[in-house]
């Protein structure tokens, strides 16, 4: 455990950042912080654009002023747009131009175009990566899987977004940290890497199969208002990492879900303080307004 040494501060406060350097002495960074939901990036653009892009020139002004010996960016297939669900034989592949939808895709695309030219420009060694949507412990209960886990546990209605045949790509984030750690050590300065593949679900397969393994009844599933912008389809072509690092994803999604739902069942207490006290509001401000389609 004394390898880890947390401390609380945001990538956005310069300050705290340099005196963390100057303390710390890091010789890779990796930068996992963002404002990641978007329906919050829809409610409130604002904290998106500060966290996801000043606070990656942040960072990365102190990897050059402290010297790094290589920075890696954590980023997302959303900065790709979506696909259509008409086209199956169509993926992203580290080619697919950036067409962005929402206020958070735009926000973690700018931060990628950012590193890049930190990269061309002041030479820093960084390499980006782009997943697929993750899964697993400690996932924030505001995101689909844990959101439909909890609902299902407190036998509350689960909100399936539109028709809920929008498809994502999921990754178990052990394989997620897996595929950073090679980038890190086998990565080529300079170049992107997308992470994820050929794990498609639509909503309403994952939230089915949810309430399968809780033994919940379906009629839980309730179809309010489609997110506004919503993208159809997320897929990634994971070919340039399996071929140049060797990578592929070991968890099944069978397998990893099943995983998931237990560890939020044994871990009520950590989920559950969070879905009392701030995130109440937040829940009642997304949701108490979305109407239910018939
Ligand atoms: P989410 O977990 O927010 O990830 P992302 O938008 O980054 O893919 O949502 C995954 C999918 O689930 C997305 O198509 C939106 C849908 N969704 C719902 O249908 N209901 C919900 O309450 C949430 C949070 C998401």
């Amino acid at each position: 455990m004394d390898k880890i040494k947390f401390v609380k501060a945001d990538i956005a406060d310069r300050k705290a950042v340099f005196e963390l350097f100057e303390t710390e002495n890091p010789d890779v960074v990796v930068n996992f912080a963002a404002e990641s939901h978007v329906d919050r990036s829809i409610e409130n653009p604002e904290v998106f654009l500060v966290t996801n892009i000043l606070g990656t020139q942040v960072l990365m002004d102190a990897c050059r002023k402290y010297g790094i010996q290589r920075y890696h960016q954590v980023s997302t297939d959303e900065v790709y747009g979506d696909l259509p669900l008409d086209r199956p034989d169509l993926f992203f592949t580290e080619e697919t131009p950036i067409h962005t939808s929402s206020p958070y895709s735009a926000s973690k695309a700018s931060a990628d175009l950012l590193v890049q030219a930190y990269n061309r420009t002041f030479g820093l060694p960084a390499t980006i990566s782009r997943c697929s949507n993750n899964y697993g412990p400690y996932h924030f209960p505001e995101k689909l899987i844990p959101l439909m886990i909890a609902n299902a546990l407190n036998n509350k209605s689960l909100p399936v977004y539109g028709n809920g045949l929008n498809v994502r790509d999921w990754l178990y984030v052990e394989d997620h940290c897996k595929a950073i750690d090679l980038i890190i050590h086998k990565g080529k300065v300079g170049e992107v890497y997308n992470i994820g593949g050929h794990n498609e679900k639509t909503n309403i397969d994952i939230v089915k199969t949810i309430l399968k393994i809780l033994d919940k009844p379906e009629s839980l599933i309730t179809y309010v208002t489609d997110r506004k912008g919503h993208d159809m389809r997320y897929a990634i072509d994971p070919t340039k990492i399996h071929t140049e690092l060797g990578w592929l994803p070991e968890t099944m999604f069978a397998d990893g879900i099943v995983k998931t739902v237990n560890w939020y069942l044994e871990n009520k207490s950590w989920w559950e303080k969070i879905i009392s006290g701030e995130y109440t509001k937040y829940y009642e401000e997304m949701y108490g307004n979305r109407e239910e389609l018939k």
